[in-house]
């Protein structure tokens, strides 16, 4: 059995779940807890060469590629970096996980969401976040975070975004247990104490 804790942080981007992921991070360790921050895609090694890749490859990309790109990234990552250091009671804090590819493969690009689901389910090997972390604003606003200097991934479109909010809003209505909905356009600070309440749960 894992002896850590599996936290992910998700949300469309410019949502503000990386300046959440990195406070709570910094409060966990205050507190003396042992903590990993890590990301998807892209942590290290391998995953950093797919990430370039999946972000600034500038030619055609099928959704279908995309995804598995994704998966590919993810597969490394659960085993070679997440696992391992929950086996060692690690608090793994992780900016984006599955529900990214449900919500920007499967809502946004379109593709099959059940194929998704099983996709992820064999590239995570069984493994589960404990609490998952949407946060939650509207298009308008977190396009404007993003800025003018756009991503191959920040450059799909408004009605792209609108499909991954609603798909990150419909996994948290399907799995309210484990997926918390934040409201991310309350200051920094009332999101993070809100953060820190749902973790003590
Ligand atoms: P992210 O690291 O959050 O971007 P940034 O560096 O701008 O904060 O995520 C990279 C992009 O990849 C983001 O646009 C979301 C997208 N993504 C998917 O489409 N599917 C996935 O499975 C994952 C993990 C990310």
């Amino acid at each position: 059995m894992d002896k850590g804790l599996f936290i992910t942080f998700e949300g469309a981007d410019g949502c503000g779940k990386t300046t959440q992921i990195k406070l709570l991070d910094e409060y966990l360790r205050a507190k003396g807890y042992k903590t990993l921050l890590t990301r998807e895609p892209g942590a290290k090694g391998l995953g950093v060469k797919l990430r370039e890749i999946l972000l600034n490859y500038d030619g055609e990309v099928s959704p279908q590629c995309e995804s598995f790109l994704f998966l590919a990234d993810r597969a490394q990552h659960v085993d070679c970096i997440i696992k391992p250091a929950l086996k060692e009671g690690v608090i793994v804090l992780c900016d984006r996980h599955t529900d990214s590819t449900v919500a920007y493969q499967g809502y946004g690009r379109g593709l099959d969401i059940e194929q998704i689901r099983k996709l992820n389910e064999i590239a995570v090997s069984g493994l589960k976040p404990d609490l998952t972390f949407v946060f939650d604003v509207d298009v308008e606003t977190s396009q404007s975070r993003v800025g003018a200097e756009k991503d191959r991934m920040e450059s799909a479109g408004i009605e792209f975004f609108e499909r991954v909010r609603k798909g990150f809003l419909e996994i948290a209505k399907n799995e309210p247990e484990r997926v918390k909905v934040i409201d991310s356009t309350q200051t920094i600070e009332a999101i993070h104490n809100k953060v820190v309440e749902l973790v003590q749960k």
